[in-house]
């Protein structure tokens, strides 16, 4: 195993005091040399990084500069001054980070790490989905490709996929790719939404038995659910959300115990901000989230690999989608 040494430990002492709950303390020498790595080369390259909620601990809590939601992290994308950013995250955020700042360089740490909702859809579907559906507009996730967005007339995320659908006003419209997203959306809206049929790996594995078998094993047990999970989970669940949403939640009703139904650093994240809530862990992995490590985010920023292009032919036109739900 590839230490660090014991100054390394002992700068990132600080550090590991804010992690020590989730992260055993054999495994700190070596992400302790990462972190002082990448610290430098930030700083060497201008550089930002931005964590998804679903980055591991050592990543999200002791490297990342921004952490948050597909919206959060595409509304700090806009905003940064830095002349980097790497995206500890999957390939369709870092490409929408791209659309935001094609100025700048910005990279991802692997970038096999896809998503199952993004592959689920090409832009020859899009267009196929309004000829079948003349005139209905087409609201897309951001877990897409910048060539799905192009052929689009707005972006949601999960966060404001609801107000994005409200501030359409039409009768039809349609949603893609995320079915589950687009049935849970018309259940709270009253709009009738035409889905597709793409699904997250992770969310869709949660069942309503299951939520119900929580119940009975942690009475009073508060569920929250990501809004990609099926309508009949988050049925049973006590609220659904973006992933910032159900850390809100958490933060702002501070309950005794809780279970995220979504992918499993998202429970070692909040744990770490609050000691005081039992966290039951049922979770599911995102083998794509997974392929982010400390190790890559390093190698990222030595050789400026891999940075993140879009077809100039699609870039203007998934921009715009994106900029018109930022406006929103
Ligand atoms: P959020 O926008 O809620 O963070 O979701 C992103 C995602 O990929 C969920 O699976
Ligand atoms: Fe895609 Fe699901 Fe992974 Fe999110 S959790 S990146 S939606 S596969």
């Amino acid at each position: 195993m590839n230490s660090g040494t014991p100054a390394t430990t002992a700068r990132s002492a600080p550090l590991y005091e804010r992690v020590s709950s989730v992260i055993p303390a054999i495994e700190w020498p070596v992400f302790a040399k990462e972190i002082d790595a990448i610290i430098e080369l930030k700083r060497m390259r201008n550089a930002v990084v931005l964590a998804h909620n679903y980055q591991t601990p050592e990543i999200f809590h002791c490297v990342a500069d921004i952490v948050g939601d597909s919206l959060a992290l595409a509304r700090e994308a806009a905003k940064t001054d830095a002349e980097v950013i790497v995206l500890a995250g999957v390939h369709f955020m870092a490409e929408t980070a791209k659309l935001l700042n094609p100025d700048k360089t910005v990279l991802i740490p692997d970038p096999a790490a896809g998503c199952s909702l993004a592959s689920s859809i090409t832009a020859a579907d899009v267009r196929l989905m309004r000829k079948r559906y003349p005139g209905a507009p087409v609201v897309t996730y951001v877990n897409t490709s910048a060539a799905v967005k192009a052929e689009s007339d707005v972006c949601c995320t999960s966060g404001n996929a609801a107000k994005v659908v409200r501030s359409l006003g039409e009768r039809k419209i349609i949603m893609l790719p995320d079915e589950y997203l687009a049935r849970n959306v018309a259940a709270e809206t009253g709009a009738d939404i035409v889905a597709w049929a793409g699904h997250c790996e992770v969310h869709e594995r949660f069942t309503a038995a299951e939520v119900r078998a929580l119940r009975q094993q942690h009475p009073g047990i508060i569920v929250l659910a990501h809004p990609e999970c099926p309508p009949e989970v988050v049925a049973e669940a006590d609220c659904a959300g973006s992933t910032a949403g159900l850390a809100d939640y958490v933060a702002r009703e501070r309950p005794a115990r809780v279970v995220l139904l979504t992918e499993c650093s998202m429970s070692d994240n909040v744990a770490v901000q609050h000691p005081e809530t039992e966290f039951i862990r049922p979770c599911n992995l995102c083998p794509h989230m997974k392929r982010i490590t400390l190790a890559k985010i390093r190698r990222a920023l030595e050789s400026m690999t891999h940075p993140v292009t879009i077809d100039p032919a699609v870039a203007g036109r998934a921009r715009a989608a994106v900029e018109r739900m930022l406006a929103l």
